[in-house]
């Protein structure tokens, strides 16, 4: 058994495939990403189940968009060296640890997240007043307690969703961690570390207990990490019982607050596919350049001798993220005494975007036409998920009284 709680590095994220990946994916998550696969064991997957939750009556766009996303996933950088890539409908553990959550979930909880009413609401056209919409975040507390990841990058909207899966996996502990004749068991783990271990072990635990010390669960933690001479069942009584009763076997994620895109749209709103103000990482460049020539300016300068104020111009904000010192101040001095005009201080932009998505395209370009080598990086990362999600799901199994099953 290997439910130890600390696996500080494990990270999990997914995405849904409901449509092409723009520039406010790129700039938002997937730099994100990038980051995280080079200090992190990573996991990302696509998440088609949770896309069909509010696109089951138009499935294709989901067949559409899954192979694409992997490629562009691929295309800026995601490393299936570093991270394990797949697709979540290909690990069916994910499904069965959904059903059996969902015995203990009250009612109330799902009902209670923000996205079950605000989606609702926004999506008013379509009939969400499904069980599988409402079973949505806890579809995603499996996700993320089948491989017991300690990380989840996600955006401000998904936070409820971990929170949610914090208390299922809190309640999931209290009822299946606890075992007969567990407080014996820990009292015999306790002397086996010798009498000074013990002694720091018990007071560290109190401390926490008593007084919530973070610091004194830690400590306590690499203490037990340490230990020789206790087995690993022994272990992880201990690793449970510094935090209550019984052995944590499914342990509580943190949400890691992906940063806010600070990519704007061709409107000066937050670059997002609802607002149709997008450029996709594989949009055709000649199409770039028009959309980015035609993209609205500050509407006081109607001639192209008045004066504007980038401060009131979209394209200024497109400058915030890509041009650089010189060229802002250029922009600031140009526009205000309209010694430029908007197509001039559009210039920078379009090369700069045009320039940052060559590399991706091209890379692109190359999956696109090796569709095999793509399948492959999905197959590894399958099985490598699978090999952690079947370890969880035998755990919960028997945690929950299912060992009947196997034999
Ligand atoms: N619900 C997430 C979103 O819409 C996608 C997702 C599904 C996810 N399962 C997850 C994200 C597990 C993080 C972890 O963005
Ligand atoms: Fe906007 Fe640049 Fe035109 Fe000024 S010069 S209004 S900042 S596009």
């Amino acid at each position: 058994m290997t439910s130890l709680p600390n696996q500080p590095t494990r990270v999990l994220s997914g995405m849904r495939p409901t449509g092409a990946l723009h520039l406010g994916h790129y700039h938002g998550v997937l730099k994100n990403w990038l980051k995280l696969q080079h200090e992190y064991e990573c996991f990302f997957f696509v998440a088609d189940w949770h896309a069909l939750t509010t696109h089951y009556d138009d499935p294709a766009i989901i067949e559409a968009s899954v192979w694409d996303m992997v490629i562009d996933w691929l295309s800026v950088g995601i490393n299936p060296g570093s991270a394990s890539l797949f697709i979540q409908s290909r690990i069916p553990e994910h499904a069965e640890l959904h059903l059996l959550l969902s015995m203990i979930t009250p009612l109330g909880w799902l009902e209670r997240v923000p996205s079950y009413k605000d989606q609702q609401e926004k999506l008013k056209e379509k009939d969400l007043a499904t069980y599988g919409f409402l079973g949505y975040p806890l579809l995603q507390s499996a996700d993320i307690l089948i491989y017991r990841a300690s990380q989840v990058p996600v955006g401000e909207d998904q936070v409820a969703h971990v929170e949610l899966t914090r208390e299922v996996a809190r309640r999931f502990n209290h009822l299946y961690g606890r075992e007969i004749g567990f407080e014996e068991k820990v009292a015999e783990a306790i002397k086996k570390m010798g009498k000074k271990n013990a002694k720091l072990y018990t007071e560290l635990r109190r401390k926490y207990q008593e007084q919530g010390d973070d610091e004194a669960i830690s400590t306590a933690r690499a203490l037990l990490e340490d230990q020789q001479n206790i087995t690993l069942g022994d272990k992880e009584r201990l690793f449970g019982y510094l935090e209550g009763g019984g052995r944590i076997i499914l342990p509580e994620p943190n949400a890691l607050l992906t940063p806010a895109s600070k990519m704007p749209g061709l409107d000066g709103q937050k670059m997002s596919k609802s607002y149709n103000n997008t450029i996709s990482l594989r949009e055709d460049p000649a199409k770039i350049e028009q959309k980015l020539r035609k993209m609205p300016t500050d509407p006081a300068r109607v001639r192209r001798n008045d004066p504007g104020e980038p401060e009131k111009c979209p394209v200024w904000s497109l400058h915030q993220v890509y041009s650089d010192d010189e060229t802002k101040s250029w922009v600031q001095q140009g526009c205000r005494s309209a010694d430029i005009g908007c197509l001039d201080c559009k210039g920078p932009i379009i090369e700069a975007i045009l320039a940052e998505l060559a590399p991706i395209q091209e890379r692109a370009m190359e999956y696109e036409s090796d569709r095999s080598l793509v399948r492959n990086i999905i197959s590894e990362g399958c099985e490598q998920a699978r090999d952690v999600a079947r370890q969880t799901l035998t755990e919960v199994r028997q945690a929950m009284g299912l060992d009947y099953r196997q034999s």
